[in-house]
């Protein structure tokens, strides 16, 4: 299939669109490097992703509209976008302006492209906002309130691609994601808890919690995810939450990380930040009947190939 990743130089892009060449699909990318590198990209360049394919531009301008326009993608995996909690909370508009006008100028240049399935990464950790007793795991019928812009761009991008299909009758998932993590996820990034701890611990600094620490979160490993974005690509429709069903704290995390690196540094406290949810988790029931997915890798394997992947 031709298929066009945006955001396919970040993190869980460019493990997407590695994903997509093993599976022998043809790559185009669109990204602006703003958060992402084309160095993520090195291993598609081996497997045959070429200058051409990648386009540096900003989805919300009309030069990706030209992209998509030239391209003509049979599928389109949306994953550009400001990926923060923290900088949507300090600039609303800014978050605004990738996760909702950045969207439509890519669903309408899709539309008029021809465009058969569009998939959209939104956030499990976020759109749902803080569960109410007895919502846990939180399924994809349950209430959706969240807390940071972040997490509002997110559910309006969701129900944008979901009436935009409709209206065009154009095929559509929304993967709602549970916190990624694995390799080429930045350390220095506001986001990445096990990404930061690791980088912080190999480096003899300490880790700071903010919050009392025992704060949860649905740790998914990056190449799960990217491997339910390929599956998506012919099955699975509405919103599908992608994540483990396992709930972990954050003291959990450094637990782990001190464990695996024989460590016995203490995590720092500092106040609890504006915009993040106590406890979240995910039912995968979805994903398992619609893309026949589940998690393959859990926190006991993919934390030591974090900290393998710092080292080198
Ligand atoms: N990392 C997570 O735990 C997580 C969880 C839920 C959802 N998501 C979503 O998954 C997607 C990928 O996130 P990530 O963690 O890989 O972050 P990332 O920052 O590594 O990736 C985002 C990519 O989009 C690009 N980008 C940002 N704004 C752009 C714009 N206006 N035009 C073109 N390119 C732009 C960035 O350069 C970057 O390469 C995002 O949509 C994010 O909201 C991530």
């Amino acid at each position: 299939m031709n298929v066009l990743v945006t955001g396919g130089a970040g993190f869980i892009g460019s493990h997407v669109v590695d994903a997509l060449l093993r599976a022998d699909h043809a790559v185009s990318v669109i990204d602006d490097l703003s958060t992402g590198t084309a160095e993520n990209l090195a291993a598609a360049r081996e497997s045959g992703l070429t200058d051409a394919d990648l386009h540096v531009v900003d989805i919300a301008s009309p030069e990706a509209a030209e992209v998509i326009g030239r391209v003509r993608p049979e599928a389109v995996l949306h994953l550009a976008a400001q990926p923060s909690v923290s900088v949507s909370m300090r600039d609303p508009r800014f978050d605004a302006h990738s996760n909702l006008t950045g969207l439509l100028n890519v669903l309408v240049a899709a539309r008029e492209a021809g465009t058969r399935k569009v998939v959209f990464a939104s956030s499990g950790g976020t759109i749902y906002g803080e569960p109410r007793a007895g919502d846990l795991p939180l399924r994809e019928d349950s209430p959706q309130s969240p807390r940071s812009f972040y997490g509002l761009s997110k559910k309006a991008g969701g129900e944008y691609v979901r009436l935009f299909a409709e209206e065009h009758g154009m095929a559509y998932a929304c993967l709602a994601l549970g916190n990624v993590y694995g390799p080429r996820q930045n350390p220095q990034g506001e986001a990445g808890v096990i990404a930061i701890f690791a980088a912080r611990l190999l480096e003899g600094r300490p880790c700071l919690v903010f919050g009392d620490g025992h704060n949860t979160r649905d740790y998914v490993y990056v190449d799960d995810v990217a491997d339910a974005f390929v599956r998506a690509l012919d099955r699975g429709t509405g919103l599908i939450n992608v994540g483990t069903g396992v709930e972990t704290s954050v003291l959990d995390i450094h637990a782990a990380l001190t464990k695996a690196l024989d460590s016995d540094a203490a995590p720092h406290h500092e106040p609890a930040l504006p915009g993040e949810v106590r406890r979240t988790y995910l039912s995968v029931d979805r994903a398992a009947e619609q893309l026949d997915w589940r998690p393959r890798l859990g926190l006991e394997d993919g934390i030591p190939r974090v900290i393998d992947a710092l080292r080198a």
